[in-house]
């Protein structure tokens, strides 16, 4: 399938591996790109620029195809060090980045004289008109059923996307609740030029997590997903468990007084406890409602293929109905 996404990137398929905190490693990147989508590794997973150097190395062995380095750019009181990231993905030749969190106009520049691509998430059409506007070359609209951070404005894909298609020149890619073929498709009705997935790509042979991780996204249904952190302007959707239960227990009780602080068991340092160690219990973790739609642990390679083949299927006969 040809489209504005897979003309930019170079891709085969208009699917993209969203960055994912401790699931974005070489191998699920590179699994991602031989399947033909765009995989990501999350650049703030591996710590240092030398580790992130180390890491893009291990993905150019896996694929000689293209793959996108993810920047998350976080409010901190200890910043990562951010030039130095984008120094070794600049050195490393990497054609994509993948950018979130704060607005990347600071750090664009530099990656754009690079002639790297830059695709910034979003969650609100503002915010995407504005990641435009800065001259980045892609969106990725996340709406509010994504796993990870929907923003604060609650705005569902099925009006989020026509949207943005009303508002943008530039392409963009449906994020969350995306699953399969149905998803592509109608992401694609709706105005985008592709899709990208995290919790679905979380659930396949080729992520780097424990077994007990893909297991929990399995057996989630649509119900079972949790916005915690409302009150400090950080929502994250996450999947409910005991951890979740006390951190919320918290927010009813301390209200508008809640401090980050006092969830820091809950937040802090849990994802390497989950995602390798697979303790499910040990903290909050983002997953998406799109859980309810995961019913299988595939290779990526069957999984990109079962999405085109589902894709062409419903586009060939249910779609031909006049
Ligand atoms: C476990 C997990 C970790 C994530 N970590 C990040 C991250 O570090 N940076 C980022 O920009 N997005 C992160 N995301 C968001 C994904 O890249 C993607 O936008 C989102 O998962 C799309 O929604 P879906 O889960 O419904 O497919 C994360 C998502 C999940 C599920």
């Amino acid at each position: 399938m040809k489209t504005k996404i897979t003309e930019l990137f170079g891709i085969e398929h208009p699917i993209i591996q969203g960055g994912m905190h401790h699931v974005g490693f070489a191998e699920l990147a590179a699994a991602v790109s031989n399947a033909g989508g765009l995989g990501t590794i999350t650049g703030l997973t591996q710590g240092t620029p030398e580790k992130l150097a180390n890491e893009i190395a291990r993905c150019k062995e896996m694929t000689d195809k293209p793959f996108a380095v993810n920047l998350t750019f976080l409010p901190s009181l200890t910043p990562p060090d951010y030039p130095g990231l984008i120094k070794e993905i600049i050195d490393a030749g990497v054609p994509v980045v993948e950018t979130a969190g704060r607005n990347p106009a600071e750090y664009l520049p530099a990656l754009k004289e690079a002639g790297i691509k830059v695709i910034h998430k979003c969650t609100s059409v503002r915010h995407s008109i504005k990641a435009q506007s800065i001259g980045c070359d892609a969106v990725s609209v996340d709406g509010f059923e994504c796993g990870g951070h929907p923003g604060e404005d609650d705005i569902p894909n099925f009006i989020l996307l026509p949207r943005a298609a009303e508002e943008l020149e530039i392409p963009f890619v449906a994020s969350g609740g995306m699953a399969d073929g149905r998803s592509l498709v109608a992401a694609m009705a709706l105005g985008a030029e592709g899709m990208n997935m995290g919790t679905r790509f979380i659930a396949t042979q080729d992520a780097p997590v424990h077994q007990n991780v893909k297991e929990a996204i399995v057996n989630a249904t649509e119900l079972d997903t949790r916005l915690i952190m409302r009150s400090l302007t950080n929502t994250e959707r996450v999947l409910n468990n005991e951890a979740v239960e006390r951190l919320m227990e918290k927010e009813k009780r301390l209200g508008d007084d809640l401090k980050f602080e006092d969830i820091l068991d809950e937040v802090a340092g849990v994802y390497p406890k989950i995602m390798h160690e697979g303790t499910m219990e040990a903290g909050a973790w983002s997953c998406g409602m799109v859980a309810g739609l995961v019913n299988d642990i595939p290779t990526v390679q069957d999984l990109i293929n079962n999405i085109m083949s589902q894709a062409d299927e419903i586009i060939k006969s249910r779609l031909q109905i006049f």
